[in-house]
């Protein structure tokens, strides 16, 4: 069967999380088709998609793929056939894609086509039944997440993917969609924020846990732990966690984020660790070889609005070498052998795609780590690149300084 995962905005970075998940998972598969929208895969077997997209921080949808068309005529033919299926009040929803770049005007005359084809259809179960339509915005052409959550179309209608490459036009039907109102609810709803400290987006903090690759019920610890949000994210994914973080007020945040969200959410381990400690002295406070994963995101320093001078940069990241170079050797005391540590370093945007990195990988290296690849061979393309020393860069189009996403493994 084939399946279709609508990737989220870094593609590299959902790439990488879902192969750790397929792999968890033992689902073998191949890959069909890599865009920067679309990662299509044949799946040798069945999985439960709607649980697996809740684990998922970088998939926004799951399609099943339903047939190949040469023309917009049999995709109709299709879609007529397939509503003749579905009973009851019908909702239809619907996206359009374009796998490869095109004329606008192109684009915009077959997304009218469609749309018209829609509501020729809508007239014509109108004899037969009550037909519902969901229209995709006209400016991305495709129906956002929250609109295919909230109108249920994955259980009690439909949404269609109508998907044109050059040659042909592949339909699928959404299976599962991510519950975006639930990730924002978790970033704006808890009872405590710190815009300050630089918060990380709950679905970043989900992904960098799954690159951890661990199994559920292991312990994952967060030395700056901040607000709370990558321990809120792990309980969510049924892992046990520890927390940790200098400032005490930030240890008071934690814990009442977590409570919150004890309290919201029914969570498999719902007893947590939570003290305040410098990272050097963490092993005072955890027994060695007893963490499974580190999952973790310091300060990333200043926020900017320019980009700073070099003098400013390599200043920053002098400061950050020294809590990491103490970081790093205070959790090999506490790590189990093997284990993976993910992180994220700052990394200044220079220009479209070039960084400035963080220079003090080697000496972390050094200390006894090596630097894992996040992506195998075969799904490394020019839509999921990875930097030259193994990373992911996770970055904003208004940002100056984006997030370097790195796997580091205890030798
Ligand atoms: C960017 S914040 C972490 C944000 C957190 N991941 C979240 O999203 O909620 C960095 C945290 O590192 C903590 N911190 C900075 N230096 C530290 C040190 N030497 N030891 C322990 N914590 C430290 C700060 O107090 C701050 O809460």
């Amino acid at each position: 069967m084939k399946y279709i995962f609508h990737l989220g905005r870094i593609p590299s970075l959902s790439v990488a999380e879902l192969q750790k998940m397929l792999r968890k998972l033992e689902v073998k598969y191949s890959v069909k088709f890599i865009s920067k929208e679309m990662l299509t895969l044949d799946i040798e077997r069945e999985i439960n998609f709607k649980d697996l997209i809740k684990q998922l921080g970088g998939t926004k949808k799951i399609s099943q793929v339903i047939d190949v068309h040469s023309n917009l005529e049999e995709v109709f033919q299709n879609i007529l056939f397939l509503l003749d299926k579905l009973t009851g009040k019908k909702n239809i929803g619907y996206s359009f894609y374009f796998t490869e770049q095109h004329d606008n005007k192109e684009m915009r005359k077959i997304f009218d086509e469609i749309r018209k084809r829609f509501i020729d259809i809508k007239k014509f179960e109108a004899g037969k039944s009550s037909v519902r339509l969901i229209f995709p915005d006209n400016e991305t052409l495709e129906l956002n997440s929250a609109s295919i959550y909230k109108n249920k179309l994955t259980i009690r209608g439909i949404e269609l993917n109508i998907i044109m490459s050059n040659k042909k036009i592949l339909l699928s039907k959404t299976v599962a969609v991510q519950d975006v109102e639930s990730y924002s609810e978790r970033d704006y709803g808890r009872p405590k924020r710190d815009s300050r400290i630089g918060m990380i987006p709950p679905k970043l903090a989900q992904i960098m846990i799954n690159l951890a690759s661990i199994e559920k019920g292991k312990t994952i610890f967060d030395p700056f732990c901040g607000i709370g949000t990558i321990l809120q994210e792990a309980l969510l994914n049924d892992y046990r966690v520890v927390g940790s973080d200098a400032n005490d007020k930030q240890i008071d945040n934690t814990k009442e984020n977590l409570h919150w969200l004890s309290e919201k959410y029914d969570l498999t381990y719902p007893e947590y660790k939570i003290f305040q400690s410098d990272v050097g002295n963490i092993s005072r406070k955890i027994s060695p070889n007893s963490i499974d994963a580190i999952v973790t995101e310091s300060t990333l320093g200043p926020v900017y609005k320019k980009l700073p001078n070099l003098k400013e940069m390599k200043k920053n990241f002098s400061e950050l070498e020294k809590i990491y170079l103490k970081f790093f050797q205070a959790a090999k005391l506490v790590l189990r052998k093997k284990a993976n540590l993910v992180v994220t370093l700052p990394a200044y945007k220079i220009k479209e795609c070039q960084y400035m990195f963080a220079p003090f990988i080697d000496k972390l290296e050094k200390i006894g780590y090596s630097v894992n690849c996040p992506l195998d061979e075969g799904l490394i393309t020019k839509h999921t690149r990875i930097t030259s020393r193994n990373s992911i860069i996770y970055d904003r189009l208004d940002q100056k300084v984006a997030r370097e996403v790195i796997i580091f493994q205890n030798k």
